[in-house]
C-alpha cells in the first residue's frame, strides 16, 4: 500500500472588514468546512472572543485597536511556526497594522502564508443588516469611534481574496475561500 502523506502547512487567513460585513459568518463556516474535510486542527479567533480573553480592557482607540491586532497577529504567527492554519475575524481597520501582521506571518510560515481576505459591504449595507444594533447607535451619535461611522476604515489595497457579502451568498464566499487554499496547497482533496 503507497501511502501519500498531505504535510498541512500553516498559513494565516486574516478576515478584515466592517462591523455586520460577515467576518464572524463566512469564517466559521470555512472553519467548519476545514473541519470536515479533516483539518482538525485549524483554530479559529474571532475578534468578540478575543477581546473577552487575550485582550481584555482594551478600547477603541487607535493604539488599542493596534495593539489589539498585533496580539492576535502575534498568537496566530505562533500557530503558524506549528503548522498549525489559524483564521481570525476582527476588524482590524488599519492597512499598516495589518501588514506589520503580515510580514510578522510571512517571517516563520514563508511568503503566502499569510492570506487577507476582505469582507467587503458598504457602510450603507451593514448599516442595513444592523446585526448587533450598533449602527443605529452610531449613527445617532452614541457610540464614539465606531468603524465606519465615526472612525476610520482602510481597506485592503491588494487583498488576495475579495468577498463581496453583499453581492453573493454565504455560500459563494465560503466557496471562495475554500477553492483560494486549494489552489494555493494549503489544503487538497476538498471536492466543491
Ligand atoms: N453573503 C453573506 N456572507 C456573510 N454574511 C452575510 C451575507 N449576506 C448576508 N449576511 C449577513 O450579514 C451578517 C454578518 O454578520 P457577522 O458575520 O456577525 O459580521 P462581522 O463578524 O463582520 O461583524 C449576518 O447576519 C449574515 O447572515
Ligand atoms: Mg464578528
Amino acid at each position: 500500500m503507497k501511502l501519500s502523506p498531505f504535510f498541512q502547512k500553516g498559513f494565516c487567513l486574516w478576515f478584515t472588514g466592517l462591523s455586520g460585513a460577515g467576518k464572524s459568518t463566512v469564517s466559521s463556516a470555512v472553519h467548519h468546512t476545514l473541519r470536515e474535510h479533516g483539518i482538525a486542527n485549524v483554530e479559529l479567533l474571532d475578534g468578540d472572543e478575543v477581546r473577552t480573553h487575550l485582550t481584555h480592557g482594551l478600547g477603541f482607540s487607535r493604539a488599542d485597536r493596534d495593539t489589539n491586532v498585533l496580539r492576535i497577529g502575534w498568537v496566530c504567527q505562533l500557530l503558524v511556526k506549528h503548522s498549525v492554519p489559524v483564521m481570525t475575524a476582527a476588524i482590524s481597520p488599519y492597512r499598516e497594522t495589518r501588514n506589520e501582521v503580515r510580514t510578522m506571518v510571512e517571517r516563520v510560515g514563508g511568503k503566502g502564508a499569510f492570506i487577507e481576505v476582505f469582507v467587503n459591504a458598504s457602510v450603507e449595507e451593514c448599516a442595513r443588516r444592523d446585526v448587533k444594533g450598533l449602527y443605529a447607535k452610531a449613527m445617532a451619535g452614541e457610540i464614539p469611534q465606531f468603524t465606519g461611522v465615526s472612525d476610520p476604515y482602510e481597506p485592503p489595497e491588494q487583498a488576495e481574496i475579495e468577498l463581496n457579502t453583499a453581492s453573493e451568498s454565504e455560500e459563494e464566499s465560503v466557496v471562495k475561500v475554500v477553492r483560494y487554499l486549494d489552489e494555493h496547497a494549503y489544503i487538497s482533496g476538498v471536492e466543491d
